[in-house]
């Protein structure tokens, strides 16, 4: 049951930067016909805001009166894809730049910020399901989540598949520079007092480095079909 009493099942799909975390949950999401919560690209809106703002980001206090202040909506965009709004206007695009995660990965560490963005991730748990993608899923927003689900690579892998994203989309990269960005965020992510990267308890661990996506969307798919049946 979640914290407004409803009963709608929950999957978590933790796990690092690049782990291929964002399209497999979407793909399963969609296979089950279930909602999406993208928990990093709140964390990442935030950050967009606070420049926007010229709030600055070490300072936690400023970033919590901040989440008061601004509207963070998913809707589907004019194009018909689903978007992040900040205060109504579409932001996906500029959500995905190493820049913007790097700030969404500093100010991810401040307890603040993170109590602040915990009621809105809690409100995606809607009927038929939500599948919900982050860092601290399974382990803070939806604890007693049925079905539990963490997803790693190995770093090298991640900084790959992380690069020829960002070429794909025409943004310049450097591989060794995304490679080492993701160890350093991987560092905070896992280090912070608050909410860190873990393994959370009850989650099957599943290592993506040589699997396709599909292979790995059809391992979860199988898992819960498995789960259901204890
Ligand atoms: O998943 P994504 O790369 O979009 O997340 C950006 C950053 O936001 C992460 O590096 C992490 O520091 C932070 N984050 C978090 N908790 C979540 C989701 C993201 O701390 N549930």
């Amino acid at each position: 049951m979640n914290h407004q009493g409803q009963t709608a099942p929950v999957l978590t799909i933790d796990g690092p930067s690049g782990s291929g975390k964002g399209s497999i949950s979407k793909c399963v999401a969609e296979k089950l016909g279930w909602h999406y919560l993208d928990s990093g690209a709140l964390y990442r809106a935030l950050g967009i805001a606070a420049i926007k703002e010229g709030v600055d980001v070490a300072n936690e206090d400023a970033l919590a009166a901040l989440i008061q202040d601004i509207e963070l909506e998913f809707k589907r965009s004019d194009l018909g894809h689903w978007a992040v709004f900040l205060n109504g206007e579409e932001v996906q695009d500029q959500l995905q730049t190493e820049a913007v995660g790097n700030t969404a990965s500093k100010i991810a560490v401040f307890p603040k910020v993170r109590s602040g963005l915990l009621a809105k991730q809690r409100t995606f748990q809607i009927a038929p399901g939500l599948v919900a993608d982050g860092r601290d899923m399974g382990s803070v927003v939806f604890p007693n989540a049925k079905f539990k689900v963490y997803l790693t690579a190995s770093a090298e892998e991640r900084g790959k598949r992380r690069y020829k994203q960002l070429i794909e989309k025409g943004i310049n990269a450097n591989l060794s520079s995304v490679i080492q960005d993701i160890q350093e965020r991987d560092e905070r992510d896992k280090n912070r007092s608050e909410s860190p990267l873990v393994i959370p308890e009850g989650a099957t661990y599943i290592d993506s480095s040589s699997s396709e996506i599909d292979e790995v969307v059809l391992t979860v798919l199988d898992l819960l079909e498995n789960t259901k049946k204890l």
